[in-house]
């Protein structure tokens, strides 16, 4: 398959602060990062969207991770970068610290979880293309993968393409990473933003269910 991932400038995955992630997020940020309203969105989506069987993984998680109060899922792990805001969260059974820009391999077995979700975090990996890779790898045939953007950031941080492209080239570049992993059968994008308030826009891909 043509290398969707050459064709980037590596410009679009630098940063201002290039120094270690585990500094940036050595101390816990109890707070939010978009509007309540926005997170209203992204947690009716969540509802609408994964049901309780769901063994689910929240990456980049931090103390909060949107999914309704009202659904018991069947297992709900996290993995971020901070101990503490991982440790408050009360959504999560089981969480892992790890910098994904160190290492962007996921300790989970082929097929283990049937969603994973990235909330407003995506513009900080750097080496997405493999990471998406990876969850693919673990996701389970038909599982879904949900990544939700607004328009914030912590800048020094956040990859130059989320400077510079406008949300409907994010929304393509999303796609491609999910496109580049080779094993979701749709890739679609979600505009639920709600009025006067941070935007929420969605890439949602879904894998194969027949991996012949
Ligand atoms: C803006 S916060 C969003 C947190 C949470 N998902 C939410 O919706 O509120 C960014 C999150 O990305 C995670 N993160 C940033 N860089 C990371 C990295 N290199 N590896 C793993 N997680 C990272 C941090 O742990 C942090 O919780």
């Amino acid at each position: 398959m043509n290398n969707f991932h050459d064709n980037l400038p590596d410009q679009f995955f630098e940063r201002e602060d290039e120094s270690s992630d585990e500094l940036f997020y050595e101390s816990p940020r109890f707070t939010t990062h978009i509007d309540d309203a926005t997170i209203h969105n992204l947690t009716h989506y969540y509802r609408e969207t994964l049901p309780g069987s769901f063994r689910l993984l929240d990456l980049m998680s931090s103390w909060i991770s949107h999914l309704p109060q009202e659904i018991n899922y069947h297992q709900v792990a996290g993995l971020g970068m901070n101990a503490d805001e991982l440790k408050g969260n009360p959504q999560l059974d089981s969480y892992v610290v790890q910098n994904l820009n160190d290492n962007p391999q996921l300790d989970f077995a082929d097929h283990s979880f049937d969603a994973v979700t990235i909330a407003v975090s995506i513009q900080y990996l750097i080496r997405p293309f493999e990471v998406f890779k990876e969850i693919s790898r673990i996701l389970s045939p038909g599982g879904k993968c949900i990544v939700a953007m607004s328009h914030r950031l912590f800048p020094t941080k956040a990859i130059y393409a989320f400077h510079v492209l406008p949300p409907a080239d994010r929304f393509r570049l999303v796609s491609a990473y999910m496109h580049q992993a080779g094993e979701f059968s749709s890739i679609e994008t979600v505009d639920r933003s709600p009025p006067n308030a941070d935007p929420l826009w969605l890439v949602v891909g879904t894998k194969e269910r027949d991996l012949n």
